[in-house]
Order: C-alpha cells, then sequence, then structure tokens
C-alpha cells in the first residue's frame, strides 16, 4: 500500500492508530506524539507544570538510583509516592530525603509472600493508583535462581507482573491509569528464539540472562496494552539511557566511549515523562528511549510470544494471585 494511502487508513481507525498490536503494516509509533525532550532532558524538566497533585504512584526500587529520582520528582510534583525498597529502613531512609509525600513499603521480588503483602498494603489504601512505575531491577553476570526460576527473570519480569496483577484494578479505576515498565536497551541480547519457554531455570542458557529479562519487560507491556485496550488505563515500556547507578556493582560495566552516560536526573526523565505526560494520555503499547517512541526489536513486538509469556508467567505465579 502506498505511504500516503496507509497514513490514511490508519487514521480512519482513529484509536487503532495508536495501537501497534494492531496495524502490523504501520511505521513504529507513527501517530505517536513526539517530545521535545531528549537525552540531556531531566526529570525535573520533562515534569515542569504538571500537578500531580490528588494522584498516587508506586515506584518499585525506590531507594537507589533511576527509582529514587523518580519517586523524588514525582513527589515534587505533588503525587503522593508509595516507594518499595527490600527493607523498611531502606524505604525510611529514601523517604527522610523526599520533598512531598511518600510511604516506604516492603517488596522482596523474589519472594511472592512479599509481593503479596506489598499489594494488599495498596489495596488497604483504598484508592486508585495512578502510577505503577515497575523499575526495580538487578544485573549478575554469573548465574543465580529464585524459587527455581533464573534470578533475573524473577526480580525483573515475574514478581513485577505479579504485583502488576494484583493492583490492575486499582490501576485501572484511575482517571487515566498507567503502568510504566522500565525495561532497556539490553532486550536487543535476548536469545534468537526469544523467551527460554523450555527451561526458564537458565541453566542451559548461552546468551544474556538480563537481555532475557528485559525482553520480558517489553513482551508483559505489550500483552499488558492489549489487555487494556477497554479501559482508559495505559501501559508503556522504556530504556532509561545509560545511567550510573548502583546496578553495575554486581557487574562489570563494558564502556562504550560513544554512549552518552547519563546522570541520574537525566536517567529518571523518560519514566517520568511516560508516567506523567498529558500527551500520552491515549498511548499504549510503547516503547520509548529519551523520552520519545523508539523501535524495538522485532522479538519485543512479537504479539504471541507475549500473550505465551503472559500465560505461563500465571501458570509460574498461579498459587499467589487474588
Ligand atoms: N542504569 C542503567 O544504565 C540502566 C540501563 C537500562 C535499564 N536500567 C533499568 O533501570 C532500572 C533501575 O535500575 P538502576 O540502574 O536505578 O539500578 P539500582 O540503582 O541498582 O536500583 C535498582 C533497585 O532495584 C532494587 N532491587 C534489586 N533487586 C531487588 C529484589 N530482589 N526485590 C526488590 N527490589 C530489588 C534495588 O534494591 P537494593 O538497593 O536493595 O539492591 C534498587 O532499589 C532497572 O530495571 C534496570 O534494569 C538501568
Amino acid at each position: 500500500m502506498p505511504l500516503i494511502n496507509r497514513r490514511r487508513f490508519l487514521r480512519a481507525g482513529a484509536g487503532l492508530a495508536l495501537a501497534p498490536y494492531a496495524p502490523a503494516f504501520a511505521e513504529y509509533a507513527e501517530d505517536v506524539p513526539r517530545s521535545p525532550f531528549g537525552v540531556a532532558s531531566t526529570a525535573e524538566e520533562v515534569t515542569a507544570g504538571i500537578d500531580l497533585a490528588g494522584k498516587t504512584a508506586l515506584v518499585t526500587g525506590c531507594n537507589s538510583g533511576i527509582g529514587y529520582e523518580t519517586m523524588r520528582v514525582l513527589a515534587l510534583r505533588g503525587a503522593h509516592v508509595l516507594g518499595t525498597s527490600r527493607t523498611l529502613e531502606k524505604g525510611k531512609e529514601a523517604c527522610a530525603g523526599i520533598e512531598g509525600r511518600c510511604t516506604p513499603l516492603v517488596l522482596e521480588l523474589t519472594d511472592f509472600e512479599s509481593v503479596v503483602a506489598c499489594a494488599k498494603q495498596v489495596q488497604a489504601l483504598n484508592a486508585p493508583l495512578d502510577m505503577l512505575i515497575c523499575n526495580a531491577g538487578l544485573l549478575f553476570r554469573d548465574h543465580r535462581e529464585a524459587n527455581g526460576l533464573e534470578l533475573h527473570f524473577v526480580v525483573n519480569h515475574l514478581g513485577h507482573f505479579l504485583l502488576t496483577h494484583r493492583l490492575l484494578d486499582q490501576v485501572v479505576a484511575a482517571p487515566q491509569g498507567r503502568v510504566v515498565v522500565v525495561g532497556s536497551k539490553s532486550h536487543r541480547n535476548a536469545p534468537d528464539h526469544g523467551i527460554y519457554f523450555d527451561d526458564l531455570s537458565g541453566r542451559s542458557w548461552s546468551t544474556s540472562a538480563y537481555g532475557h529479562s528485559k525482553l520480558a519487560n517489553g513482551l508483559f507491556s505489550i500483552e499488558l496494552a492489549r489487555r487494556l485496550k477497554s479501559s482508559s488505563a495505559t501501559s508503556n515500556c522504556l530504556h532509561p539511557g545509560s545511567v550510573e547507578t548502583n546496578i553495575f556493582r554486581h557487574a562489570e560495566r563494558s564502556i562504550n566511549p560513544n554512549r552518552y552516560l547519563k546522570n541520574l536526573a537525566e536517567g529518571a526523565a523518560t519514566t517520568c515523562y511516560v508516567a506523567t505526560s498529558p500527551t500520552l494520555a491515549r498511548v499504549s503499547g510503547y516503547y520509548f528511549n529519551d523520552c520519545n517512541p523508539e523501535e524495538p526489536s522485532a522479538l519485543m513486538q512479537d504479539l504471541d510470544m507475549a500473550k505465551r509469556l503472559w500465560e505461563v508467567s500465571e501458570e509460574l505465579v498461579r498459587d499467589y494471585l487474588a
């Protein structure tokens, strides 16, 4: 189909044009509004003038790095931020430095009882959840497991899958709830065949377990977007950039001198932009980098794999679902 006709066809489909899971032939995100922000924009700059008073956000991994800066800036703009960390002490310490309203919660993503307990505390607030930001993550070079499953898969994907599952009603109850998944460009290092459905223990894997988990983040996000289609809630995934944080404490970082290394203020910008920008109110199922949509790998747009991952993930945490 000639380009001009394709565009007309997409526009005629109204909401269809904002759904990457519908028109397979659309150029990636061609109808998603572009922002004036870029690689060096900060979280404060991208949220300037946005009033989050009366809104509630949950940020996982609030005690360090991108999660801390995300919590700080959302609270600065008036949101009540529920910040999770692995211990209450870490959460209290993080919240102590915040200007605005912040409540520490405990969340250990390898422990599904802890995920359920955290979700129950949020449910007890009996309030809509405007922003659910799945940010916590880890990076190791060696092989580790939790619950018989590869560790990155559990922490970066499965724990967040369970948390989101349990909190989804509250996200949907918000006027325009948003689930924001902090993925990574490293999803491009996932195995060529995608998710290792046949062996999630990681013992037989030969490729990046971190990249595998980040592919899972993106697939989770697009399948969630599909499932939220009839609601006002959205789901998007992002790469925060290459950011100097604690995540590299267990794994030596490969230094690419041509890559712009972001500070924390810049590293939290895309998360805060995707979580708050009024221009993205109807944008769902996309992947962002530097505050603008960016086409992810073909694997990360594989709708069948996304659906299968959702079903397998549900099965893995079946005993902990509501
Ligand atoms: N930094 C980068 O260049 C970069 C690039 C691409 C994507 N990302 C993504 O950005 C996100 C934030 O990472 P960051 O760079 O800000 O790293 P960070 O400073 O190490 O922060 C990670 C957070 O996740 C928490 N966490 C780790 N394991 C956990 C577990 N089992 N249960 C609950 N929480 C856990 C950490 O808690 P503790 O402090 O207690 O360990 C910490 O609060 C991650 O999803 C990461 O994959 C980062």
